[in-house]
């Protein structure tokens, strides 16, 4: 059986991650692959429960290590109910994030240890990781402008410049980290040239699968 691959998006806020969300998915279906499109913390019953904690702006006194913890624990379910069943039948899973946000927004915009992040990424994954990871990266000033057109703030939405901008610089570190399964998109493009950018990364890993 061919091995479905596992796709994650990653960004910042306003970098057009729900858009280029649906163009990724459309590309992968118009190549024939049968693709689960989910999201992160999220993606179960229960997973979008915990999401409803971790976004709610009324939830003020959550401690780092709580939203730590419940970032994977939200991971685990889903896992557990979708993302693993999917890849052992050889199915695809795009994902909007996954792990590297608990390293930019937990490790660089909260500043927990990265080997507690470390830590449980083993024991809640073992060796799974994405097999690629498309980074929509843009300018926090350009990105913010963008979402502030938004209705009212989640809690993350709430956060100050510099907690995105370490949520950013993580990102790009990551990215140098892991060149085999990063790519970087110019998210401050327009959105044709967006999807061009997407097309190009898109179009090795569609020939090889
Ligand atoms: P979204 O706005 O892209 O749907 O993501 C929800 C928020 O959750 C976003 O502000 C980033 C944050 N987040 C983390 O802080 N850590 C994580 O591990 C994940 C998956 C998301």
């Amino acid at each position: 059986m061919k091995k479905g691959l596992f796709i994650t998006l990653e960004g910042g806020e306003g970098a057009g991650k729900s858009t280029q969300m649906a163009y990724v998915e459309e590309c992968l279906k118009k190549a024939g692959k049968t693709v689960h499109v989910t999201r992160e913390p999220g993606g179960t019953a229960l997973s979008e429960l915990i999401r409803g904690l971790l976004l709610d702006h009324r939830q003020t006194a959550m401690d780092a290590d709580t939203e730590l913890l419940l970032m994977f624990a939200a991971r685990a379910q889903h896992l557990a109910e979708l993302i693993r069943p999917a890849l052992d039948a050889g199915q695809w899973v795009l994902c909007d994030r996954f792990t590297d946000a608990t390293y930019a927004y937990q490790g660089g915009g909260r500043g927990i240890d990265i080997k507690r992040i470390s830590a449980l990424e083993d024991w809640v994954q073992g060796s799974l990781r994405p097999d690629l990871t498309l980074l929509l990266d843009l300018p926090i000033d350009v990105g913010m402008s963008r979402a502030g057109e938004r209705g009212e703030l989640d809690r993350f939405e709430r956060e100050q410049q510099d907690f995105f901008e370490r949520v950013r610089a993580t990102y790009l570190k990551l990215a140098e980290q892991h060149p085999d399964r990063y790519r970087i998109v110019d998210a401050s493009q327009d959105i044709p040239q967006v999807q061009a950018q997407i097309d190009a990364i898109l179009a090795p890993v569609l020939e090889e699968s």
